[in-house]
Protein backbone atom coordinates (compact mmCIF):
# COMPACT_ATOMS: atom_id res chain seq x y z
CA UNK A 1 0.00 0.00 0.00
CA UNK A 2 1.64 3.74 -0.54
CA UNK A 3 2.48 5.81 1.66
CA UNK A 4 0.06 8.09 1.03
CA UNK A 5 -3.27 5.68 0.78
CA UNK A 6 -2.16 5.44 4.67
CA UNK A 7 -1.30 9.24 5.87
CA UNK A 8 -2.86 11.65 4.09
CA UNK A 9 -0.59 14.31 3.38
CA UNK A 10 -0.90 18.25 3.75
CA UNK A 11 -2.46 18.93 0.65
CA UNK A 12 -5.05 16.10 2.00
CA UNK A 13 -5.44 18.23 4.81
CA UNK A 14 -6.60 21.25 2.70
CA UNK A 15 -8.95 19.26 0.97
CA UNK A 16 -11.09 18.59 3.93
CA UNK A 17 -10.31 21.78 5.23
CA UNK A 18 -12.48 23.29 2.09
CA UNK A 19 -14.76 20.66 2.14
CA UNK A 20 -15.73 21.61 5.61
CA UNK A 21 -15.66 25.64 5.19
CA UNK A 22 -18.11 24.85 2.21
CA UNK A 23 -20.29 22.29 4.14
CA UNK A 24 -20.51 24.58 7.37
CA UNK A 25 -22.27 27.55 5.23
CA UNK A 26 -24.45 25.33 3.15
CA UNK A 27 -25.56 22.96 6.12
CA UNK A 28 -26.06 26.02 8.32
CA UNK A 29 -27.99 27.84 5.92
CA UNK A 30 -29.65 24.72 5.14
CA UNK A 31 -31.19 23.76 8.79
CA UNK A 32 -32.36 27.48 9.06
CA UNK A 33 -34.19 27.44 5.54
CA UNK A 34 -37.93 27.47 4.96
CA UNK A 35 -39.59 24.60 2.58
CA UNK A 36 -36.20 22.02 3.25
CA UNK A 37 -36.66 19.24 5.09
CA UNK A 38 -33.82 17.02 4.28
CA UNK A 39 -30.36 16.69 3.95
CA UNK A 40 -28.78 13.83 2.08
CA UNK A 41 -24.97 13.54 2.65
CA UNK A 42 -22.83 11.59 0.30
CA UNK A 43 -19.26 10.72 0.91
CA UNK A 44 -19.34 8.15 -2.00
CA UNK A 45 -15.75 7.50 -1.42
CA UNK A 46 -15.25 7.72 1.94
CA UNK A 47 -12.42 5.47 3.30
CA UNK A 48 -11.43 4.90 7.04
CA UNK A 49 -12.64 7.80 8.72
CA UNK A 50 -9.33 7.60 11.01
CA UNK A 51 -5.56 7.37 10.39
CA UNK A 52 -3.06 5.99 12.05
CA UNK A 53 -1.63 9.71 12.12
CA UNK A 54 -4.47 10.64 13.99
CA UNK A 55 -5.83 12.64 10.87
CA UNK A 56 -9.71 12.85 10.00
CA UNK A 57 -10.79 12.25 7.01
CA UNK A 58 -14.11 13.35 5.03
CA UNK A 59 -16.81 10.90 6.65
CA UNK A 60 -15.69 12.34 9.92
CA UNK A 61 -15.17 15.75 9.41
CA UNK A 62 -18.76 15.75 8.00
CA UNK A 63 -20.57 13.81 10.57
CA UNK A 64 -19.16 16.37 13.00
CA UNK A 65 -20.32 19.41 11.66
CA UNK A 66 -23.85 17.73 10.93
CA UNK A 67 -23.77 17.30 14.84
CA UNK A 68 -22.36 20.29 15.74
CA UNK A 69 -24.70 22.07 13.95
CA UNK A 70 -28.00 19.78 13.97
CA UNK A 71 -27.84 20.89 17.84
CA UNK A 72 -27.05 24.35 17.61
CA UNK A 73 -30.28 25.04 15.20
CA UNK A 74 -32.39 22.28 16.99
CA UNK A 75 -34.68 24.26 18.50
CA UNK A 76 -35.50 26.26 15.38
CA UNK A 77 -35.43 23.89 12.98
CA UNK A 78 -36.96 20.59 12.06
CA UNK A 79 -34.36 19.43 9.21
CA UNK A 80 -32.85 16.27 9.16
CA UNK A 81 -29.25 15.09 7.76
CA UNK A 82 -29.31 11.38 6.77
CA UNK A 83 -25.71 10.85 6.18
CA UNK A 84 -24.53 7.84 3.73
CA UNK A 85 -20.94 6.68 3.63
CA UNK A 86 -19.66 4.23 1.15
CA UNK A 87 -16.55 2.65 0.23
CA UNK A 88 -16.15 -0.09 -1.52
CA UNK A 89 -13.72 -1.67 1.15
CA UNK A 90 -15.88 -2.95 3.79
CA UNK A 91 -12.71 -3.04 5.83
CA UNK A 92 -12.78 0.32 5.78
CA UNK A 93 -16.52 1.14 6.88
CA UNK A 94 -16.11 -1.29 9.39
CA UNK A 95 -13.01 0.86 10.88
CA UNK A 96 -15.34 4.50 10.27
CA UNK A 97 -18.43 2.44 12.38
CA UNK A 98 -16.87 1.74 15.25
CA UNK A 99 -14.96 5.35 15.13
CA UNK A 100 -18.28 7.16 14.51
CA UNK A 101 -19.80 4.58 17.35
CA UNK A 102 -17.46 5.12 20.20
CA UNK A 103 -16.54 8.62 20.00
CA UNK A 104 -20.61 8.60 20.03
CA UNK A 105 -20.65 10.95 17.22
CA UNK A 106 -23.91 10.24 16.11
CA UNK A 107 -27.49 10.15 17.61
CA UNK A 108 -30.76 9.27 15.33
CA UNK A 109 -32.44 12.09 16.22
CA UNK A 110 -29.88 14.05 13.50
CA UNK A 111 -30.99 11.62 10.83
CA UNK A 112 -29.88 8.17 9.44
CA UNK A 113 -26.56 7.53 9.41
CA UNK A 114 -26.10 4.66 6.32
CA UNK A 115 -22.77 2.73 5.66
CA UNK A 116 -22.66 1.06 1.76
CA UNK A 117 -20.05 -0.83 0.24
CA UNK A 118 -21.32 -0.53 -3.31
CA UNK A 119 -18.89 0.22 -6.36
CA UNK A 120 -19.44 4.07 -7.11
CA UNK A 121 -20.55 3.25 -10.34
CA UNK A 122 -23.41 1.44 -8.96
CA UNK A 123 -24.36 3.67 -5.93
CA UNK A 124 -24.26 6.28 -8.38
CA UNK A 125 -26.86 5.09 -10.77
CA UNK A 126 -29.18 4.36 -7.71
CA UNK A 127 -29.01 7.87 -6.71
CA UNK A 128 -29.88 9.60 -10.06
CA UNK A 129 -33.22 6.87 -10.16
CA UNK A 130 -33.57 7.55 -6.63
CA UNK A 131 -37.30 9.05 -5.66
CA UNK A 132 -37.33 12.56 -5.13
CA UNK A 133 -38.81 13.97 -2.00
CA UNK A 134 -40.00 17.00 -1.71
CA UNK A 135 -37.92 19.74 0.33
CA UNK A 136 -34.89 17.22 0.05
CA UNK A 137 -31.07 18.42 -0.43
CA UNK A 138 -27.98 16.69 -1.33
CA UNK A 139 -24.17 16.98 -1.31
CA UNK A 140 -22.07 14.40 -2.53
CA UNK A 141 -18.09 14.57 -2.08
CA UNK A 142 -16.07 12.35 -4.94
CA UNK A 143 -12.86 11.54 -3.94
CA UNK A 144 -11.45 9.22 -5.80
CA UNK A 145 -7.83 8.25 -5.84
CA UNK A 146 -7.63 7.93 -9.42
CA UNK A 147 -10.46 9.58 -12.24
CA UNK A 148 -10.94 6.29 -14.37
CA UNK A 149 -14.36 6.15 -12.36
CA UNK A 150 -15.43 9.48 -12.94
CA UNK A 151 -17.17 11.20 -16.11
CA UNK A 152 -19.00 14.48 -16.64
CA UNK A 153 -21.73 12.67 -17.62
CA UNK A 154 -22.61 10.68 -14.82
CA UNK A 155 -22.03 14.00 -12.37
CA UNK A 156 -24.41 16.15 -15.08
CA UNK A 157 -26.70 13.07 -14.08
CA UNK A 158 -25.74 13.70 -10.31
CA UNK A 159 -26.80 17.42 -10.74
CA UNK A 160 -29.73 17.18 -12.74
CA UNK A 161 -32.53 17.30 -10.15
CA UNK A 162 -31.46 20.58 -9.02
CA UNK A 163 -31.16 20.34 -5.93
CA UNK A 164 -28.08 18.55 -5.48
CA UNK A 165 -24.17 19.97 -5.12
CA UNK A 166 -21.56 17.95 -5.77
CA UNK A 167 -17.51 18.59 -4.91
CA UNK A 168 -15.04 16.30 -7.02
CA UNK A 169 -11.45 16.04 -6.33
CA UNK A 170 -9.16 15.12 -8.77
CA UNK A 171 -5.54 13.93 -9.31
CA UNK A 172 -5.32 16.33 -12.07
CA UNK A 173 -1.58 16.16 -11.77
CA UNK A 174 -1.36 12.75 -12.69
CA UNK A 175 -3.84 13.06 -15.82
CA UNK A 176 -1.74 16.54 -16.81
CA UNK A 177 1.23 13.96 -17.21
CA UNK A 178 -0.06 11.51 -19.17
CA UNK A 179 -2.25 14.29 -20.98
CA UNK A 180 1.11 14.72 -22.55
CA UNK A 181 2.08 11.34 -23.52
CA UNK A 182 0.32 7.70 -24.20
CA UNK A 183 -2.97 8.84 -22.87
CA UNK A 184 -4.49 5.75 -21.35
CA UNK A 185 -8.14 4.97 -22.81
CA UNK A 186 -9.62 5.89 -20.01
CA UNK A 187 -8.57 9.56 -19.93
CA UNK A 188 -8.89 9.79 -23.01
CA UNK A 189 -12.55 9.24 -22.90
CA UNK A 190 -12.92 11.57 -19.83
CA UNK A 191 -11.09 14.20 -21.73
CA UNK A 192 -13.23 13.51 -24.95
CA UNK A 193 -16.22 14.58 -23.02
CA UNK A 194 -14.81 17.93 -21.88
CA UNK A 195 -12.35 19.19 -24.28
CA UNK A 196 -12.96 19.77 -27.92
CA UNK A 197 -9.84 17.20 -29.55
CA UNK A 198 -7.64 20.65 -30.89
CA UNK A 199 -7.05 21.56 -27.46
CA UNK A 200 -6.23 18.26 -25.53
CA UNK A 201 -2.35 18.01 -24.81
CA UNK A 202 -2.03 21.59 -25.68
CA UNK A 203 -2.40 22.49 -21.76
CA UNK A 204 1.12 24.76 -21.10
CA UNK A 205 1.01 23.46 -16.96
CA UNK A 206 -0.86 21.66 -14.58
CA UNK A 207 -2.38 24.94 -13.46
CA UNK A 208 -3.50 25.70 -17.11
CA UNK A 209 -4.61 21.61 -17.23
CA UNK A 210 -7.08 22.46 -14.41
CA UNK A 211 -8.50 25.66 -16.09
CA UNK A 212 -9.08 24.40 -19.25
CA UNK A 213 -10.99 21.04 -17.82
CA UNK A 214 -12.98 23.98 -15.33
CA UNK A 215 -13.78 25.56 -18.33
CA UNK A 216 -14.71 22.37 -20.29
CA UNK A 217 -17.03 21.16 -17.31
CA UNK A 218 -18.23 24.97 -17.17
CA UNK A 219 -18.97 24.63 -20.76
CA UNK A 220 -20.44 20.96 -20.80
CA UNK A 221 -22.81 22.43 -18.03
CA UNK A 222 -23.30 26.07 -19.58
CA UNK A 223 -26.92 27.70 -18.36
CA UNK A 224 -27.85 24.44 -15.95
CA UNK A 225 -24.69 24.44 -13.41
CA UNK A 226 -22.07 26.18 -11.98
CA UNK A 227 -18.50 24.99 -12.08
CA UNK A 228 -15.42 26.44 -10.23
CA UNK A 229 -12.00 24.63 -9.55
CA UNK A 230 -9.67 24.88 -6.68
CA UNK A 231 -5.88 24.10 -7.01
CA UNK A 232 -3.95 22.63 -4.09
CA UNK A 233 -0.59 22.13 -4.69
CA UNK A 234 1.36 19.17 -3.37
CA UNK A 235 5.02 19.73 -4.48
CA UNK A 236 6.53 22.36 -7.00
CA UNK A 237 4.79 21.86 -10.02
CA UNK A 238 2.31 19.28 -8.67
CA UNK A 239 -1.08 20.35 -8.44
CA UNK A 240 -4.70 18.40 -7.79
CA UNK A 241 -8.01 20.24 -8.37
CA UNK A 242 -11.26 20.46 -5.96
CA UNK A 243 -13.93 21.04 -8.67
CA UNK A 244 -17.27 22.29 -7.36
CA UNK A 245 -20.33 21.95 -9.32
CA UNK A 246 -23.84 23.73 -7.95
CA UNK A 247 -27.22 24.76 -10.07
CA UNK A 248 -27.94 27.37 -7.60
CA UNK A 249 -25.99 30.67 -7.60
CA UNK A 250 -26.37 30.53 -4.09
CA UNK A 251 -24.40 27.80 -3.12
CA UNK A 252 -21.73 28.84 -6.05
CA UNK A 253 -21.58 32.32 -3.51
CA UNK A 254 -20.56 30.03 -0.71
CA UNK A 255 -18.25 28.19 -2.23
CA UNK A 256 -16.71 31.02 -3.43
CA UNK A 257 -16.66 32.27 0.14
CA UNK A 258 -14.82 29.05 1.48
CA UNK A 259 -12.32 29.46 -0.87
CA UNK A 260 -11.79 32.74 -0.67
CA UNK A 261 -11.35 32.67 2.96
CA UNK A 262 -8.35 29.96 2.30
CA UNK A 263 -6.57 32.37 -0.84
CA UNK A 264 -7.49 35.35 0.42
CA UNK A 265 -5.03 37.09 -2.38
CA UNK A 266 -6.55 35.42 -5.01
CA UNK A 267 -9.10 32.79 -4.20
CA UNK A 268 -7.82 30.13 -6.53
CA UNK A 269 -6.03 27.49 -4.28
CA UNK A 270 -3.63 26.65 -1.69
CA UNK A 271 0.18 25.74 -1.97
CA UNK A 272 2.64 25.41 0.87
CA UNK A 273 4.12 28.60 0.71
CA UNK A 274 0.89 30.39 1.66
CA UNK A 275 0.86 28.69 5.11
CA UNK A 276 4.58 29.66 5.07
CA UNK A 277 3.73 33.64 4.58
CA UNK A 278 0.81 33.54 7.18
CA UNK A 279 3.10 31.85 9.87
CA UNK A 280 6.10 34.30 9.68
CA UNK A 281 4.73 37.66 8.28
CA UNK A 282 2.22 39.57 9.60
CA UNK A 283 1.87 41.73 6.59
CA UNK A 284 -2.09 41.86 5.75
CA UNK A 285 -3.40 40.14 2.50
CA UNK A 286 -5.24 41.49 0.30
CA UNK A 287 -7.52 40.17 -2.54
CA UNK A 288 -5.43 41.00 -5.80
CA UNK A 289 -9.07 42.19 -7.62
CA UNK A 290 -7.11 44.84 -10.58
CA UNK A 291 -7.87 42.05 -13.62
CA UNK A 292 -11.90 42.25 -12.38
CA UNK A 293 -12.13 46.10 -11.23
CA UNK A 294 -11.22 46.09 -15.20
CA UNK A 295 -13.86 43.79 -16.03
CA UNK A 296 -16.11 45.60 -13.96
CA UNK A 297 -15.51 48.97 -15.26
CA UNK A 298 -16.50 47.54 -18.63
CA UNK A 299 -19.56 46.14 -17.25
CA UNK A 300 -20.28 49.12 -15.99
CA UNK A 301 -20.40 51.32 -19.33
CA UNK A 302 -23.76 51.12 -19.25
CA UNK A 303 -26.69 51.25 -16.21
CA UNK A 304 -26.50 47.83 -14.39
CA UNK A 305 -29.13 47.14 -11.57
CA UNK A 306 -28.13 45.80 -8.30
CA UNK A 307 -29.16 42.21 -9.15
CA UNK A 308 -27.08 42.36 -12.36
CA UNK A 309 -24.11 43.68 -10.86
CA UNK A 310 -24.27 40.76 -8.08
CA UNK A 311 -24.48 37.86 -10.72
CA UNK A 312 -21.81 39.17 -12.62
CA UNK A 313 -19.65 39.41 -9.43
CA UNK A 314 -20.40 35.79 -8.50
CA UNK A 315 -20.21 34.85 -12.25
CA UNK A 316 -16.64 36.17 -12.61
CA UNK A 317 -16.11 34.41 -9.31
CA UNK A 318 -15.45 37.11 -7.01
CA UNK A 319 -17.17 38.20 -3.94
CA UNK A 320 -19.49 40.94 -3.22
CA UNK A 321 -17.19 42.62 -0.80
CA UNK A 322 -14.76 43.08 -3.97
CA UNK A 323 -17.36 44.39 -5.99
CA UNK A 324 -18.33 46.81 -2.78
CA UNK A 325 -14.81 47.80 -2.43
CA UNK A 326 -14.05 48.65 -5.91
CA UNK A 327 -17.01 50.81 -6.34
CA UNK A 328 -16.52 52.20 -2.78
CA UNK A 329 -12.95 53.23 -4.50
CA UNK A 330 -14.59 54.77 -7.72
CA UNK A 331 -17.77 56.35 -6.06
CA UNK A 332 -14.99 58.37 -3.94
CA UNK A 333 -13.28 59.57 -7.20
CA UNK A 334 -16.47 60.95 -8.12
CA UNK A 335 -16.93 58.02 -11.77
CA UNK A 336 -20.30 56.50 -10.34
CA UNK A 337 -23.78 56.71 -11.17
CA UNK A 338 -26.38 55.96 -8.55
CA UNK A 339 -30.12 55.89 -9.35
CA UNK A 340 -32.49 54.63 -6.36
CA UNK A 341 -35.69 53.53 -8.33
CA UNK A 342 -37.64 54.83 -5.79
CA UNK A 343 -36.20 58.16 -6.65
CA UNK A 344 -34.72 58.38 -3.15
CA UNK A 345 -31.30 60.31 -2.85
CA UNK A 346 -28.82 57.24 -2.96
CA UNK A 347 -26.68 56.44 0.40
CA UNK A 348 -22.87 56.42 0.28
CA UNK A 349 -21.40 52.98 -0.40
CA UNK A 350 -25.25 51.80 -0.52
CA UNK A 351 -25.11 49.28 -3.52
CA UNK A 352 -28.23 46.46 -2.40
CA UNK A 353 -25.52 43.58 -4.36
CA UNK A 354 -26.31 41.18 -0.77
CA UNK A 355 -28.10 38.39 -0.83
CA UNK A 356 -31.38 39.73 0.25
CA UNK A 357 -32.09 41.94 -2.49
CA UNK A 358 -31.03 39.08 -4.78
CA UNK A 359 -33.04 35.96 -3.16
CA UNK A 360 -36.06 38.89 -3.55
CA UNK A 361 -34.82 40.05 -7.27
CA UNK A 362 -35.19 43.24 -5.62
CA UNK A 363 -33.90 46.28 -7.79
CA UNK A 364 -33.40 48.64 -5.92
CA UNK A 365 -30.96 50.68 -7.86
CA UNK A 366 -29.06 51.05 -11.31
CA UNK A 367 -25.43 51.95 -11.15
CA UNK A 368 -23.52 53.36 -14.04
CA UNK A 369 -19.06 54.28 -14.49
CA UNK A 370 -18.70 57.32 -16.14
CA UNK A 371 -15.55 58.62 -16.03
CA UNK A 372 -14.56 62.01 -15.18
CA UNK A 373 -10.93 61.76 -15.40
CA UNK A 374 -10.71 61.03 -11.62
CA UNK A 375 -9.93 57.45 -11.94
C1 LIG B 1 -8.84 8.89 -1.61
S1 LIG B 1 -9.60 7.67 -0.63
C2 LIG B 1 -10.84 8.57 0.22
C3 LIG B 1 -10.33 9.41 1.34
C4 LIG B 1 -11.40 10.06 2.17
N1 LIG B 1 -12.23 10.96 1.38
C5 LIG B 1 -10.76 10.84 3.30
O1 LIG B 1 -10.87 12.07 3.39
O2 LIG B 1 -10.18 10.19 4.16
C6 LIG B 1 -10.53 6.74 -1.77
C7 LIG B 1 -11.35 5.58 -1.18
O3 LIG B 1 -12.19 5.09 -2.22
C8 LIG B 1 -12.31 3.68 -2.14
N2 LIG B 1 -12.62 3.25 -3.52
C9 LIG B 1 -11.76 3.15 -4.57
N3 LIG B 1 -12.43 2.82 -5.70
C10 LIG B 1 -13.74 2.73 -5.37
C11 LIG B 1 -14.92 2.46 -6.11
N4 LIG B 1 -14.89 2.19 -7.41
N5 LIG B 1 -16.11 2.48 -5.47
C12 LIG B 1 -16.15 2.76 -4.13
N6 LIG B 1 -15.07 3.02 -3.37
C13 LIG B 1 -13.87 3.00 -3.98
C14 LIG B 1 -10.97 3.21 -1.60
O4 LIG B 1 -11.13 2.01 -0.85
C15 LIG B 1 -10.55 4.40 -0.71
O5 LIG B 1 -10.88 4.16 0.64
Amino acid sequence: MKDSQINPYEHSDIKVKLLKLYLEKYINILALAKGVTTVEVYDLFCGEGIYSNGKEGSPVIILRLIKDIYYKAKKNSNVKFNCNFNDFNSEKTVKLSNYISEKKMHYSEMGTLNYYNEDYQILKDKIVKAHKVKGAKRFIFIDPYGYKNISVGDIEGLLSDKNTEVLLFLPTQFMYRFEKKSTPESLYNFLAEVMPEEEQGMSSSGVDFIHKLRDGFGNKLKGKHYVDSFIITRNINEFFALYFFTSHLYGFEKFLEAKWSIDEEEGRGWSPKFEEVDLFSTIEVHAKTNKFEENLITFLSQLRSNIEIHHFTIENRHLTTHTVQILKKIQNSNNLIVNNTDRSKPRKGAFYIGWNEVKTKTVKCFIKYENNGTI
